[in-house]
């Protein structure tokens, strides 16, 4: 099972959008492995974002995910990194077609309500820098003989 990082972001925990976002990923079929929520430090936010800390962006990005709590998550699944981006939409959310959680909740790249990792390198990086590892859990849903057959696992 694949893991990725997911983390809902100020404008989505302020707007109180934190459980239609997780019941999405669980309608999904993705399983759960970690949840906190927590202020992010401009530390941690430096090292979170530290391939984009010479983009015009990064000031305002910094700002923005120190603002308010995020919910910080680790989810697994089957190729779960990229279902996630999948679900998530482009960075952009006036580009991301309704279904996607930008494309149906957001309006602004800057306010654009969930993070994902993009690569599954990235993903390991990302949940270790939110996660210890006894804050982790990798248990199968009761459910999952409906979601994987058989023959996938
Ligand atoms: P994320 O890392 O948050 O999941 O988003 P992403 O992969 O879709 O986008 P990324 O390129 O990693 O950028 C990180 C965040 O920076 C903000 N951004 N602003 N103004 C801009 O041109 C711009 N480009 C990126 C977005 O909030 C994006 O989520
Ligand atoms: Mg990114």
């Amino acid at each position: 099972m694949q893991r990725t990082f997911v983390m809902v972001k100020p404008d989505g925990v302020g707007r109180g959008l934190v459980g239609r976002v997780m019941a999405r990923l669980e309608d999904r079929g993705l399983r759960l492995a970690g949840l906190r929520l927590l202020e992010v430090t401009p530390e941690l936010a430096a090292r979170h974002y530290a391939a984009h800390r010479d983009k015009p962006f990064y000031p305002g990005l910094v700002r923005f995910i120190t603002s308010g709590p995020v919910v910080a998550m680790a989810w697994e699944g089957e190729d779960a990194v990229m279902v996630v981006r999948t679900m998530m939409g482009p960075t952009d959310p006036r580009q991301a077609p309704p279904g996607t959680i930008r494309g149906d909740f957001a309006l602004t790249i800057d306010c654009n309500l969930i993070h994902g990792s993009d690569s599954p390198e990235a993903a390991e990086a990302e949940i270790a820098l939110y996660f210890s590892p006894d804050q982790l859990v990798s248990r199968p849903r009761p459910e999952e003989s409906w979601i994987y057959p058989p023959t996938s696992r």
